[in-house]
């Protein structure tokens, strides 16, 4: 059987499989670190690792718009192995050097109801932004069948887990439902029905801004209020200095309202034990915000520092990069072959 599976090859590990897109140049940002990278890193010994870039997915909302996925799935991958990412551990791939995605996802799309695609709530949020955007037309078949290239982009490892944000919890259980009903029509146990690991600790990275009614939003890059993991030290400060804080503590000794101000929300979750102090004093007046600001500075750049480190090594040697790209590609293809054997036969295809 693990001739023909090949999943059994490397041992009793699980696998896990996860993925980003190259959007935004593919600079990825702090709430892009805690709420992915770092838990995918922490999983790296427990599971048979494949961490991908969905340069196609990014391509549903930017075809056209002129942009390199290019150099951004580049400019992810970078990330990736500054993050910690070990190519030794985790096969590191683009999903379009692996063709055999675009396959599993046309015959996936063969037992999708497009009444399950017209529901999922990203689709719907997507469809509008696109169609304000540009117009109705923009909205492509591509954008509806996004969770079907995404289900087999994870069904093609047939993976076990699968480390998403909670935005991504709807796409996850459509896989789960592509799985159930593809192995209920063919009589097989080919897909197994992958778990999301929703890290409920690592919640979600505030960003250095506020809405239009003064409230702390999400880090993202859609709000241009991150920090990047490419930031220089310099960067990081001049960011932090422009960063929102209590609108009504203009002066060091004003009262400020910690609980709403990025920078101290940010100490509280980077400082979790030194971080009372300076909230304290912040309400008091006795700590001003440039001070708080400093020294929230240095603790940032403290964890961007290990990332800088690793970046500057694979910066500077972009051949590595691209040995990295083909091992892990080549792991990849090689794995979607086993099962697009499978499915083929399964679908009657040979
Ligand atoms: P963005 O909001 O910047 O467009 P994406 O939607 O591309 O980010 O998210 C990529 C991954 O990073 C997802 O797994 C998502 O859950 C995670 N993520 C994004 N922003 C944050 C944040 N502020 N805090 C925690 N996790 C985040
Ligand atoms: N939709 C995911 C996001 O926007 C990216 C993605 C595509 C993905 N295919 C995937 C994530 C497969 C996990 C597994 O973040």
């Amino acid at each position: 059987m693990s001739a023909v599976l090949g999943s059994e090859r490397t041992g009793e590990k699980k696998r896990l499989l996860s993925g980003m897109q190259p959007t935004g140049n593919g600079l990825l940002h702090l709430g892009n670190y805690e709420g992915a990278l770092k838990p995918w890193v922490a999983l790296q010994d427990q599971y048979e690792m494949f961490c991908f870039v969905a340069d196609w997915h990014a391509l549903t909302t930017l075809a056209g718009t002129g942009e390199s996925i290019a150099d951004a799935s580049r400019a992810v991958v970078l990330d990736y192995l500054s993050a910690g990412l070990d190519p030794d551990r985790c096969a590191i791939f683009r999903q379009s050097k692996v063709t055999a995605h675009a396959e599993l996802s046309t015959l996936l799309g063969m037992v999708t109801p497009v009444s399950w695609l017209e529901r999922v709530p990203t689709y719907k949020e997507k469809r509008e932004l696109v169609a304000e955007r540009e117009h109705e037309a923009a909205v492509s078949y591509g954008l509806l069948g996004y969770p079907v290239l995404q289900a087999a982009d994870i069904l093609l490892y047939r993976a076990h887990a699968v480390p998403v944000g909670k935005d991504q919890a709807a796409h996850l259980e459509l896989t789960r439902e592509i799985a159930r009903r593809f192995n209920h029509l063919y009589q097989t146990e080919l897909f197994p029905t992958p778990q999301a690991v929703i890290s409920e600790d690592t919640g979600v990275l505030p960003g250095l801004d506020a809405d239009a009614g003064g409230k702390l939003r999400k880090m993202s890059k859609s709000y241009h209020n991150t920090i990047l993991l490419t930031d220089s030290a310099d960067t990081v400060a001049q960011k932090l200095k422009g960063a929102f804080t209590s609108p009504l503590k203009v002066r060091k000794d004003d009262p400020g309202v910690p609980e709403g101000c990025s920078v101290c929300q940010l100490r509280r979750l980077y400082d979790p034990s030194g971080y009372s102090a300076q909230w304290d004093e912040c309400r008091s007046g006795a700590r001003g915000c440039s001070q708080s600001k400093r020294e929230t500075t240095e603790i940032l750049n403290a964890v961007l520092d290990p990332i800088r480190a690793r970046r500057a090594v694979y910066a500077s040697d972009p051949a590595e990069l691209e040995r990295v790209l083909e091992r892990g590609e080549e792991k990849a293809r090689a794995f979607a072959e086993t099962t697009m054997q499978k499915v083929r036969e399964t679908m009657l295809l040979v």
